[in-house]
């Protein structure tokens, strides 16, 4: 099985066991997400299925355009049901990494809007600790960025300015975003804290106990299935 094979494997099965009729429902950001989306797609056109779908990302929006499916601002929905969405790192307590696609803040924003929350990631992003593989991202303002660079720096990491042909890349919220890499993040809800009150931050890729389920593929086709 290829590595996207195996991000099919577990979007399709998250969709197929939590997506129902009438639903409302967040649509991740990212390559795992995508397969997701697709199959809302299918369920939508084929199946007739009326549901209500927020995007997490204007990426999403047009993917969602794309494949038969309508979106309506998460400020219309008083909550979602389900979100179905991608991660970084998955740590065994479930805690996260997202943001590495840049849509961390809106998809903070929608898992914290849903009752259920399910990630769907290949064996690649399990780690024991977070932060020993992927960068911790921050979205912070473009106002005075190269000062809350340096408090970044003061928590222990190395935080660099994504780039986008040459340019800052900027969020759907007009932001910039730095990856902080750290040897690792032991205590995240600490670090959550700290990062959070630098002036400037706008919010982070560490999702604590948001995530209600996590589906993980593995390269003999089977799912591992972690929460409700
Ligand atoms: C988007 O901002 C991210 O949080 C993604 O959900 C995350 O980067 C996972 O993306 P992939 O499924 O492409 O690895």
């Amino acid at each position: 099985m290829t590595s996207d094979d195996l991000k099919r494997i577990v979007a399709e099965r998250a969709v197929d066991d939590y997506v129902k009729d009438g639903m409302k429902v967040g649509l991740g950001t990212g390559s795992t997400a995508y397969h997701a989306i697709r199959r809302v797609g299918r369920l939508v056109r084929e199946n007739g299925y009326n549901l209500t779908c927020v995007a997490t990302s204007s990426g999403t929006e047009g993917l969602a355009r794309e494949y038969g499916i309508d979106t309506v601002s998460i400020n219309e929905v008083g909550h979602l049901d389900v979100t179905i969405d991608g991660a970084d790192e998955v740590d065994p307590e479930m805690q996260l990494i997202k943001g590495l696609g840049g849509a961390l803040l809106r998809e903070k924003i929608v898992a914290a809007a849903s009752r259920q929350e399910i990630i769907v990631v290949d064996e690649s992003k399990k780690v024991d600790v977070l932060g020993t593989r992927a960068p911790l991202p921050v979205e912070v303002l473009a106002f005075g960025h190269p000062f809350v660079k340096t408090a970044l720096e003061r928590q222990g990491c190395v935080a660099t300015l994504r780039m986008s042909g040459g340019l800052p890349f900027v969020t759907d919220g007009g932001n910039y975003i730095y990856d902080c890499k750290f040897e690792s993040i032991n205590n995240p809800f600490f670090l959550e804290s700290r990062i959070n009150v630098i002036p400037g931050v706008v919010d982070n890729g560490l999702f604590l106990n948001l995530a209600s389920t996590v589906l993980v593929s593995s390269s003999d086709g089977t799912i591992e299935r972690k929460g409700h």
